[in-house]
């Protein structure tokens, strides 16, 4: 394929709490990735690349073989590093040569619909060089100093982002070899090495299961308590 999607799967979840990494709690009887990767195999043909904590690669791999089906030579498992950036580069390295667009996209953003993909990689195969799927800000944002409040900041000019973002594979590749220093997302690494990046629409499904509140909003959406 000329798409490579390398899914992040190796934090510990120490703000969730559960006890285990985060990508292999339940959200039902799948995991967070499992969940994660529904959405990605039902997305554009690609390349997927798990990234998995060190010491859980064989759980990564039942999940991605699980979720491939017909897909299955298509998926491969890597070990993850200390940081998301590590980790990325750890997935962009297991890459294959042919590949000229990579998705990088957040395990625990568990319930993206398969639609935001294709968005993400139509974008990028129309040759933008970056993209990042984004919702618009709900909450009135206050820049402050202490505690008190500074200038207003003009929410039509924010956005929040979501993953998968999708670059071009030379311009990813190339961004994170000369990246000095962490960066909050790849589109900051990307934007930082003097590419632009362009925003499709994000999905409100796309939130990234981060607190405890997060995980019970997820469970409630792949197990809706009946009224
Ligand atoms: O911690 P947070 O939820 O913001 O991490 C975002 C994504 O990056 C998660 O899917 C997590 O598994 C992944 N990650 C990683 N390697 C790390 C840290 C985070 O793959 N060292």
């Amino acid at each position: 394929p000329r798409v490579a999607v390398v899914v992040v799967a190796a934090g510990s979840g120490t703000r969730l709490g559960a006890g285990a990494p985060k990508a292999f709690v339940g959200l039902d009887e799948h995991t967070i990735l499992r969940h994660a990767l529904r959405g990605v195999f039902a997305g554009p043909r690609a390349q997927v690349v798990v990234v998995a904590p060190d010491g859980r690669e064989g759980d990564a791999l039942t999940d991605v073989l699980e979720a491939a089906g017909a897909r299955r030579d298509l998926a491969s498992v890597v070990t993850g590093g200390a940081t998301r950036q590590g980790s990325v580069a750890a997935g962009l390295a297991a890459v294959w040569p042919d590949v000229d667009v990579v998705l990088v996209h957040d395990a625990a953003r568990a319930l993206v619909p398969p639609e935001v993909f294709a968005r993400v990689v139509d974008a990028v195969e129309e040759g933008l060089p970056g993209v990042v799927p984004v919702l618009p800000v709900i909450d009135t944002i206050k820049r402050i100093e202490g505690n008190a409040v500074q200038a207003a900041v003009d929410r039509s000019q924010l956005a929040a982002a979501q993953t998968p973002q999708g670059f071009r594979r030379d311009i990813l590749d190339t961004a994170y070899a000369v990246a000095d220093e962490e960066f909050t997302d790849d589109a900051a690494l990307v934007a930082a090495a003097g590419h632009p990046v362009y925003v499709v629409d994000g999905d409100p499904l796309g939130f990234k299961i981060t607190t405890p509140a997060d995980l019970e909003r997820a469970r409630s959406l792949v197990h809706p308590v009946a009224p």
